[in-house]
């Protein structure tokens, strides 16, 4: 199901970074508020019109900068070897976010597990497409059998998701012992950027916890925008997994001559607890220029976007209750995340 989003002006400010007047955002969007409607509600797409108008673009610039655009989608791949720490809810609300934010976002399930395909109500049967199978062809023409395989989540092509199913586990298998299989999401990029730099401005990945061919050959990806997205918790377990994660980083480095780097997000955050203290005194005196400003709290909206009684209720949280503390926590994150990893429209600046 395709879904009409509308937020309130707090929140598409939020989204924004800014902190206009709602008459000046109404004046920017270049829409009138509809009769009979109290407030002003925006859209995804009415984001995209202003972050053109605040950079001088008119509809037809936009159109023809489109049009000529060649460059890949910026590539945010979120990356832990430690499981339970928050992936998947911060990949499935950054990619969200991003959308109504105004850039268009392609969202990859990159788990065998499918979390966020569960979190996005996509069910899959194991004949579909899918990642993994498409990472362990090894021609290298344009699969031309990619859009059917996508699903569009937000309208007016802002949100869309390409699903996981469990039998990918098998395309990790295969890809164990195939041959330079660490490029084989380069590749897959490479042989439909066409496609790819047409109808995306980011490209979202949740990948397994663990070291898998699949998480491996998007960790290496991930050298184009020069870092991978690590999320962490305030705790040593997950500290300790930050140490397994840079040595397999080293070996990427070693084995491709490519440096990947981490920006890490800690998730979880709790102030009255004494380990999460002493955890983050420990994150700021050893990873400190690579930490995310943002912190996100420990809150129960996260467990709430799920809904055991009515399935048509679950629902990623920056959609569900974009007022809430979490989706605030995840806006700000976003905000921070466009410059770090180039997020940017057809025709403006990185
Ligand atoms: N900020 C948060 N506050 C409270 N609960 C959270 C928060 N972030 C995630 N959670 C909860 O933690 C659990 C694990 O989250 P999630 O599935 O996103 O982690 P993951 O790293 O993707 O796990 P896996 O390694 O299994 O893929 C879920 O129950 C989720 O609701
Ligand atoms: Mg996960």
């Amino acid at each position: 199901m395709t879904l009409d989003i509308e937020f309130k002006t707090a929140v598409a400010l939020a989204l924004l970074g800014k902190e206009f007047s709602s008459k000046r955002l109404l004046e920017l969007s270049g829409r009138e508020k509809p009769r009979g409607q109290h407030h002003m509600k925006y859209t995804p797409t009415d984001l995209r019109s202003i972050r053109y108008r605040l950079a001088g673009l008119g509809p037809e610039e936009q159109q023809k900068a489109i049009a000529k655009n060649k460059q890949l989608p910026a590539l945010i791949v979120t990356r832990m070897t430690k499981g339970g720490v928050g992936k998947t809810s911060l990949s499935v609300n950054t990619a969200a976010a991003l959308a109504m934010a105004g850039f268009r976002t392609l969202l990859i399930d990159a788990d065998p597990q499918r979390s966020a395909s569960i979190l996005l109500k996509i069910r899959i049967n194991s004949e579909a497409l899918h990642i993994g199978k498409l990472l362990t062809r090894t021609n290298n023409v344009r699969d031309s059998d990619l859009p059917e395989a996508l699903h569009h989540i937000i309208s007016d092509g802002m949100f869309d998701f390409l699903p996981a199913h469990i039998s990918m586990a098998e395309s990790d298998q295969s890809l164990a012992t195939a041959m330079g299989s660490y490029l084989r999401v380069e590749l897959f990029l490479e042989r439909n950027q066409e496609f790819l730099a047409k109808h995306y401005d980011a490209i979202v990945v949740d990948t397994a916890p663990g070291t898998t061919p699949i998480s491996l050959a998007f960790t290496y990806a991930a050298h184009v925008p020069g870092n991978i997205l690590t999320v962490v918790e305030p705790d040593g377990y997950s500290i300790e997994a930050l140490e397994s994660l840079a040595s397999n980083l080293n070996e990427i480095e070693m084995v491709s001559r490519k440096r990947v780097g981490t920006r890490i997000v800690i998730n979880k955050y709790h102030p009255t607890l004494k380990h999460v203290a002493e955890s983050m005194g420990y994150l700021y005196s050893n990873y400190q220029s690579q930490l995310i400003e943002s912190i996100i709290p420990q809150t129960t909206g996260f467990s709430r976007q799920f809904s055991t009684e009515d399935e048509s209720k679950t629902l990623p949280l920056v959609i569900k209750d974009p007022s809430s503390i979490g989706a605030s926590a995840v806006f700000s994150l976003v905000n921070q995340l466009i410059p770090i990893f180039g997020i940017t429209l057809p025709g403006l600046q990185k």
